[in-house]
Formats: structure tokens, sequence, C-alpha cells
């Protein structure tokens, strides 16, 4: 059985579709949310599914390697990045090569990086004219959005489309392959 955690910082609606995915599943379960923000909606859903959840600290996760142990103690396998917003430690990268991935929504190597997250993401790609956009999902590794890409889906953008629009369009295609890849990741280990 693998065992996964999901890393996020706020609304957790991809998270959500990752829990109800893997809630039947008899191959991997989700055993732990983790936040560093201690009202993150996503710390509401993991409690309404009965999911333990750990909120942790700058201090804490970027000067000691306590949560480790938190991880191991739940006898995580894998991590599912979802709108988590902090830069992963080495220590953390390290333990969990090629076993936690990170979903962007754009198609990198394009339109990622830091401060590249929620809407600002979907109003740099219409600003650039661009046709269409999508969502990239990779491993992690010690920078920001520059892991080996696992996968990509794509959806156009009409002329008409706003930031907000492409946002729901972007978010329809996470919510649809993120819990999938997830699972293709763990059937498949790199
Ligand atoms: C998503 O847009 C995801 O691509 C990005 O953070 C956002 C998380 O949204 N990494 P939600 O909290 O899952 O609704």
């Amino acid at each position: 059985m693998h065992h996964i955690a999901i890393f996020a910082s706020g609304t957790g609606s991809n998270a959500r579709k990752i829990i109800e995915y893997f809630a039947q599943n008899d191959r991997a379960q989700v055993v732990l949310v983790v936040s560093n923000k201690p009202d993150a909606g996503v710390l509401d859903i993991a409690q309404a599914h009965r999911i333990p959840t750990h909120v942790i600290g700058r201090k804490s996760f970027y000067e000691t390697e306590d949560l480790l142990a938190v991880l191991d103690r739940h006898q995580v396998d894998f991590i599912a990045l979802a709108g988590f917003l902090w830069l992963i430690p080495p220590y953390l990268v390290q333990a969990f090569s090629r076993k936690m991935v990170n979903i962007h929504p754009a198609l990198l190597p394009k339109y990622g990086g830091k401060g590249m997250f929620g809407k600002h993401v979907h109003e740099t790609v219409k600003a650039a004219g661009e046709h269409e956009t999508g969502i990239t999902i990779h491993f992690v590794n010690e920078h920001y959005d520059e892991g080996d890409i696992v996968f990509q889906a794509t959806c156009p953008i009409a002329p008409e489309d706003t930031p907000e629009t492409i946002a729901h369009h972007v978010q329809q295609l996470e919510h649809r392959y993120f819990p999938e890849i997830i699972e293709r990741i763990l059937n498949n280990p790199a």
C-alpha cells in the first residue's frame, strides 16, 4: 500500500480530488495533509475526510529535518504538492527523489518559477498572447518548477478568455488528470 501525503497552502480543490480518487483504492491512500497555513481550506477538507493534518512553520521546515519524522510516522512514500507555495528544501527533495510531484497551472518551462502562481500565471499567459495553456506535472527538485516533466495537458485560449476563465479551464484539467497521473507514477515507479 502506498501512503500519499499532500502538501497545500490554499483552498485544496486538487487535494480534495486526490483524496476522493484514492478513497476506495486498495493500493494507495492519502494518509496526511501538510500545510504551511494554519487557516488553509485544505485542512478542513482533510478533517472532513478524517485524514490527519500537520501544519509546519518556516523555521522548522527550513532549519530542521523534523518533518521527515512526521512523514515517517505516517509511512509516507509519496508526496503531491497541490498548491504548496514554499520552495522544497534539499533534505526533502533528496528524501523523496522521484517520489514527489508538483502541479503547475501552465505549460513549463514557460511561465514558471518564483512568484508564478495563482491568477498571475494566467494574466501573464494572456498578456503574452498565447493561444493555448494547460498544466504541467513534474518531479520536484531544489528549484521552483524545474524538475523533470511527467505530464502535460493543454487547453485553447480564445480571444474572449480572461485570466478568470483561463483559470477555470486549467483547473478542470488539474482535477481531471492530477489523481490519475499520481496513480500512474505509483504503479510505474521511475
Ligand atoms: C493550482 O492552480 C495548482 O496548479 C497550483 O496551485 C493551485 C492549487 O489550487 N500549484 P487548489 O488549492 O488545489 O484549488
